[in-house]
């Protein structure tokens, strides 16, 4: 009997220990321990053996049991940690790689240009307003005084798409549309600002798409001074404290009188690329609302007057920043557009 208990004592260990698998050692536990096992029945028999040699054997078979039951619970304990190793090692990030970069992105100088000018007339209590840039014959020529015959409303410098739909030239439309949502509340007060077609060949100064932002402001009494005024306080807050205006006769359908305007150059009349030496660069063009174009937006031009003006966005951004050549806006280069982050 002692015997029985000490090799199957020992195989149970040689089998615990060779065990691989957790169910492996439950299988073994069952079968050693278990209520039909092994050593169960050694312990249980135990009443059959000559009460003599009882104490000693069920000593002996009491502590076999124990350390089979050890074993297992070590071994099972070793196995769990042995995969936790393996998955942890398995599934392992190695921190010291080199990560991937996430470029951070940024406003286009086009639409950074914009919005400054937007902030411009916001503070000065302009609203913005938007139009579609496929327009109505109407709004884009006739309502703004553009006559019939006019070269701008020739095929070669406008998209058409059909006899009365196009892709608008300029953003002017947006001011009849506003008048007439409006008409007859004073004050009106917007800045209408979006994309503009022609029919263009790129150049370094032309694109067939580009941005304007077109300014109006009625109400009974408004100037000349109010445009002047309006204009120069923007010239300075864009171009720089020390930047001047100056006002050219000009002539513009829906506006008269009408002007363009320049500003002094950033080189102080030096001489440079983007002035050619002259010290002053045009801007925009502006002028008195025409009656005409104020009567198509419902309002009656013997009690009200307004002024409106026009500027190119992309140019505006390039007498900024020294920019001198327009398609550089559309190409979309990271290393052209990274410098003005
Ligand atoms: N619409 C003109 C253009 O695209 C720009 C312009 C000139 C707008 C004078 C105005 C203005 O509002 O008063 O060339």
């Amino acid at each position: 009997m002692r015997e029985t208990v000490e090799r199957l004592r020992e195989e149970a260990l040689a089998a615990v220990a060779a065990a691989a698998r957790p169910e492996e050692l439950e299988a073994l536990r069952v079968r050693y321990l278990g209520r039909k096992g092994e050593l169960t029945r050694i312990l249980r028999g135990l009443g059959q053996v000559p009460p003599e040699e009882r104490p000693a054997l069920g000593a002996l078979a009491n502590r076999a049991r124990e350390e089979v039951e050890a074993a297992v619970a070590s071994r099972l304990q070793s196995l769990r940690e042995e995969e936790a190793a393996k998955r942890l090692s398995a599934e392992a990030v190695d921190v010291t790689l080199p990560g991937v970069g996430w470029p951070v992105g940024q406003r286009h100088i086009v639409h950074q240009v914009r919005r400054e000018i937007e902030e411009f007339f916001l503070h000065l209590g302009f609203s913005i307003a938007e139009g579609p840039e496929v327009e109505l014959d109407y709004f884009n020529f006739e309502a703004l005084n553009i006559p019939r015959g006019h070269p701008a409303r020739e095929a070669q410098d406008t998209f058409f798409l059909t006899d009365e739909l196009l892709l608008r030239t300029h953003t002017s439309p947006v001011q009849i549309r506003v008048m007439r949502s409006l008409s007859p509340r004073l004050p009106v007060r917007v800045i209408c600002p979006g994309r503009v077609y022609r029919r263009d060949t790129p150049d370094p100064s032309h694109l067939p798409s580009f941005h304007q932002i077109e300014a109006l402001a009625v109400d009974r009494g408004v100037t000349f001074g109010d445009l002047r005024g309006t204009l120069e306080l923007f010239a300075r807050t864009i171009f720089g404290p020390a930047t001047r205006v100056r006002f050219r006769p000009s002539y513009f359908p829906f506006t008269e009188p009408s002007a363009e305007v320049d500003v002094s150059c950033m080189c102080g009349g030096k001489g440079c690329g983007v002035c050619g030496g002259a010290g002053w660069v045009e801007i925009l063009g502006a002028g008195m609302v025409h009656p005409r174009v104020l009567e198509h937006g419902g309002y009656d031009p013997e009690e009200v007057s307004g002024y409106a003006l026009g500027l190119g966005v992309e140019r505006t951004a390039m007498l900024r920043h020294g920019i001198d050549d327009m398609r550089l806006f559309l190409q979309n280069d990271v290393r052209f557009l990274r410098q003005f982050a």
